[in-house]
């Protein structure tokens, strides 16, 4: 499927790119035309964290015709970003950062990932706060800068979730956003944000993006301070609204932001089926203004039940309903004139640094960073040795080999990503699947008996269930299963 490197010498036309987007004041910005871009966006993490395996060599953007088989479906969803969230910088990328890319697709890729020493101790961060763990985060940076399609680097994902964390992790948290832009700065032919991805715990939340936002150095330039900020919420469940999901304190509580504010995730899954919508109103004048989209949890379906597809061991895919669920909603918005608004020209200045800014006893106010571990500042001023790269290849098949399956169990035929034009990003509408009008081997709804299945065990309204809690609860037992 690849080209050679000689051939491409000779003129071959590689596959149109998406635009590299940047980010100015609160918006990412499209610098070819001065669009504002809201996240269309879903997480991408087949196999959860078992999808990642660096002993055996995989991880979810290691197989181009899984990426390609993904891309293809969701192109027909809407979507405009996957975030993928461990790792191995060693791996080679680029046939699936090829095909997202002309899939129209941008990648927010998180830097850590669950294995011991590839992500600070939230309880002791100057245990894993080394010049190894940053070699490894560097080395992401490296292994995913030469993609126009890197929309951003999560510096961290969840770290602070209580007030007990809340006073010992923002400095170390700072800190790794701090040398993964000075590692950007001095060695990226183009900036790259980097930011931090929140639970949402409202206890915590604000005083969390303000520690991350503000300027130590009193302007905008403080190498420090976060390009963005992102949270993971879970508060808008079934048939609600802005206000009973308290969207509306969200959007109260981040105006006026100097940065970029989006969902990291979202997708509250209890009551399921999902009718998703809360993307009318991510997309609607009440958020837009403030927030930049958002990311749904998840694609591919783990225990924890948030997918929109299903996907076997011979990686065969059996679409939910969910899928459908949320394309519609997605075709319901606007999004032509949702995503050619001009950027709001006129920015925040971010806040100085001062414990003034903190609402929240106990939380960390010291703005003094912990300086960089022994080794690390070698690593900063060289780079990272052996290097890992990646570049943007062209795809010479654009064809799906797997079988995809509706819920009602028809064949999805056809099955294809349509390589987009230069510049142009995926938008929900503009593809639909085809379905084979064969005869349907199932005889029952899937889609209705996994509908009734969750009702019966997850119909719990006091249930707070969150893709973080799951993980952290599955994760221990599957990592030492693999060690
Ligand atoms: C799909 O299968 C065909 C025929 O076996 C093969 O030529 C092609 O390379 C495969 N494409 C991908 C993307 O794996
Ligand atoms: C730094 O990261 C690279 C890329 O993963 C790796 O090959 C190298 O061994 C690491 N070096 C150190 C000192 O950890
Ligand atoms: C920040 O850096 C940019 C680019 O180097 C420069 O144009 C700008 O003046 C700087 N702003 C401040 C406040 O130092
Ligand atoms: C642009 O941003 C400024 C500063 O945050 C804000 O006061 C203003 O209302 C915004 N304008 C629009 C049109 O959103
Ligand atoms: C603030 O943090 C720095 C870096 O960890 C430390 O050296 C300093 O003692 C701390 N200051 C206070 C007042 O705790
Ligand atoms: C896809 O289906 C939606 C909903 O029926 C429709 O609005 C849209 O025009 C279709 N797009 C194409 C490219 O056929
Ligand atoms: C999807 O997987 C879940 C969990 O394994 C299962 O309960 C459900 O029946 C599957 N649905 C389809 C349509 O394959």
């Amino acid at each position: 499927m690849r080209l050679s490197a000689a051939l491409l010498g000779f003129g071959v036309k590689l596959a149109a790119a998406v635009v590299s987007l940047e980010v100015k004041g609160s918006d990412f910005v499209d610098p070819s035309n001065g669009d504002r871009f809201q996240v269309v966006g879903v997480a991408y993490q087949p196999g959860g964290s078992a999808g990642y395996n660096p002993a055996l060599g995989f991880d979810p953007l290691s197989d181009g015709s899984k990426c390609l088989r993904d891309a293809a479906l969701m192109q027909i969803l809407g979507i405009n970003a996957i975030r993928v969230y461990n790792l191995d910088p060693d791996l080679n990328h680029d046939e699936c950062a090829s095909i997202f890319n002309a899939a129209g697709m941008y990648m927010m890729i998180d830097v850590n990932s669950p294995l011991v020493g590839q992500s600070l101790d939230g309880t002791a961060p100057w245990t894993t706060y080394t010049s190894a763990y940053l070699n490894r985060s560097f080395a992401i940076v490296e292994a995913f800068r030469h993609y126009p399609n890197t929309l951003l680097f999560f510096s961290g994902n969840e770290v602070i979730s209580d007030a007990d964390s809340g006073a010992i992790d923002p400095a170390y948290v700072r800190a790794v956003t701090r040398d993964l832009k000075s590692y950007i700065a001095k060695h990226s032919d183009r900036i790259i944000p980097v930011g931090y991805s929140a639970a949402d715990v409202r206890s915590v939340l604000f005083d969390s993006f303000n520690y991350f936002q503000c300027s130590i150095s009193g302007d905008a330039n403080d190498t420090s301070r976060a390009d963005i900020f992102a949270l993971n919420s879970y508060s808008w469940c079934g048939d609600s609204s802005f206000t009973t999901s308290q969207y509306n304190a969200l959007v109260a509580g981040f105006t006026g932001s100097s940065v970029p504010v989006f969902f990291s995730e979202y997708g509250c899954n209890v009551p399921a089926p999902r009718i998703f919508t809360e993307v009318g109103t991510i997309y609607s004048d009440q958020m837009t203004p403030v927030f930049s989209g958002g990311v749904v949890y998840e694609y591919a379906n783990e225990v924890s039940d948030f997918g929109l597809v299903n996907i076997s061991s011979d990686g065969t895919i059996d679409i939910l309903q969910d899928f459908y669920t949320l394309q519609n909603q997605y075709n319901k918005v606007d999004f032509k004139t949702v995503q050619t608004t001009k950027a709001n020209g006129t920015d925040a200045t971010a806040p100085v640094c001062s414990s003034k800014l903190i609402t929240t006893k106990g939380f960390e106010t010291n703005f003094t960073l912990p300086k960089l571990p022994p080794g690390a500042a070698e690593i900063l001023a060289k780079g990272v040795h052996p290097l890992p790269s990646g570049k943007i290849i062209t795809i010479s098949d654009w064809n799906v080999n797997y079988t995809v399956r509706n819920p009602d169990g028809s064949t999805l035929v056809n099955l294809a990503v349509k390589p987009l034009a230069n510049n142009a990003f995926n938008m929900p509408g503009t593809q639909n699947a085809t379905t084979a009008t064969a005869t349907s081997t199932s005889t029952s709804s899937p889609a209705t008996s996994t509908a009734a299945a969750k009702n019966a065990g997850l119909g719990r309204a006091d249930l707070v269930w969150t893709p973080a809690v799951a993980l952290a609860a599955i994760l221990p037992c599957l990592f030492t299963l693999l060690l």
